[in-house]
């Protein structure tokens, strides 16, 4: 057996591995830990050596053996030269969960660890309060596991999200309100029900499974930490959890040195962190989400104490861009990387451009940027501003005539 435990994150009562989430003692958020037994040599043979998924990794996650999402994880970490040249950084890579398996965002990584852990627990039934991503992550694994998932979301998610769940079967519950009614409204059915919440009732265990996103960073940069990182925040766990990752691999000796500074992206229509940090507060007030990043509205973080302190303690910061930006940077990753993200993507550009231009890089730092989720999810927000092809008839005539004129522009590669 595994050594995995409970801590309260505020007061820090230890519990054991249950499907508990909050302190009896002080009702603070439980935070699990595992302590891997082995020394640094042989745990990293035993990740290289495991398999091209988040599970070469199972000796740092809270659960006894893998029994979700055999194909997730280990993206690519892509070198992203000409989105670098145009920024100023010779060492720009972006982290590429937009072709995560098996539902395209990184939230794929959370689930299987969480519905790992529903199946270790004997729960027959998962669900989820989701932005979008996290049902669709949610509906798929239960359907390959069997499970029966109810998975709630607000009734005005994009509808590729929504298309995006309903095809695997779960029971979709649109909810009329916002994420973070959605989220109340299950925070009070879950402790009745004796099912799965991934981000409610199995939220310790569901979090960790973030971290495999700074571990992979680490292993495909060569064993090295980068210097500066950008990642969207909605509750914060992904945040949070990045930067538990980073330390964890080098407290296990796995890593030296420093470690990242963190910087957290937010759309300014729903940005409560950003606020907070930039007002120098400790604690976050809540905001009402007005945003076409849909993914990340969520208005009540609540993880967000603990990412002030990330950034606080990384030295990194958080900062917010609007709606046009993240449209305009979705836009630009897509034509200078050839990555095509969703909302969450754009902002993060967004704010790794913001970034860049204000001088918060040195030019030959390694810099990782987070793109967490996939631009045919949220077709709409990119469609209106884009060219109508150009229209012919299946006439030599016409692509002369309508075509050809169109090319005087050179190539972007050889200009
Ligand atoms: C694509 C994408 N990126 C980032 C996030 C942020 O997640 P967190 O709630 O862990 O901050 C989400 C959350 O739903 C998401 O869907
Ligand atoms: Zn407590």
């Amino acid at each position: 057996m595994k050594n995995v435990v409970l801590r309260c994150k505020i007061c820090g009562q230890t519990y054991p591995p249950e499907p508990r989430y909050m302190c009896e003692t002080c009702f603070g958020p439980l935070e699990a830990f595992v302590t891997p037994q082995d020394d640094p040599m042989t745990l990293r043979q035993r990740i290289l050596a495991g398999p091209p998924s988040l599970w070469r990794y199972v000796d740092f996650l809270p659960v006894e053996r893998p029994l979700a999402g055999p194909h997730t994880g280990w993206t690519p970490l892509k070198k992203a030269e000409n989105l670098g040249r145009m920024l100023g950084l010779r060492h720009l890579y972006l982290k590429d969960d937009s072709v995560n398996h098996p539902t395209l965002s990184f939230k794929d990584r959370v689930v299987s660890v969480a519905l790992t852990k529903a199946q270790e627990f004997g729960m027959d039934t998962v669900s989820c309060a989701s932005t979008g991503n996290l049902a669709n992550a949610v509906a798929a694994q239960a359907a390959h596991l069997g499970l029966r998932a109810v998975v709630f979301i607000p009734a005005d998610l994009e509808p590729q999200k929504r298309v995006g769940s309903g095809v695997f079967g779960p029971l979709v519950v649109a909810v009329d309100g916002n994420y973070d009614q959605v989220n109340r409204l299950c925070t009070e059915i879950a402790d009745d029900l004796g099912w799965g919440f991934v981000n409610i009732n199995l939220r310790p265990y569901y979090a960790e499974g973030s971290k495999t996103l700074a571990f992979e960073t680490v292993e495909q940069l060569g064993w090295r930490a980068p210097d500066a990182v950008v990642a969207p925040v909605a509750s914060g766990s992904l945040y949070t959890k990045l930067w538990k990752g980073f330390q964890e691999f080098r407290r296990t000796g796995l890593i030296e040195g420093p470690l990242p500074r963190m910087y957290g992206a937010q759309a300014a229509g729903c940005a409560p962190i950003a606020q907070a940090w930039k007002a120098g507060r400790e604690e976050v007030q809540p905001v009402k989400p007005r945003t076409i990043a849909k993914s990340i509205a969520i208005g009540n973080p609540a993880d967000g104490m603990f990412a002030l302190q990330v950034a606080r303690e990384s030295r990194g910061g958080f900062e917010a861009v609007t709606d046009r930006e993240i449209v305009e940077t979705m836009r630009l990753l897509a034509e200078t990387e050839g990555i095509f993200t969703e909302t969450a993507g754009g902002t993060t550009i967004a704010i790794l451009r913001k970034l860049a231009r204000e001088g918060a890089f040195d030019p030959d730092e390694t810099v990782v940027a987070y793109i967490t989720g996939n631009g045919y999810k949220t077709l709409e927000v990119v469609a209106d501003g884009l060219e109508e092809p150009v229209a012919i008839a299946p006439t030599w005539e016409d692509f002369e005539n309508r075509v050809l004129p169109r090319l005087t522009a050179p190539v972007p590669a050889l200009s």
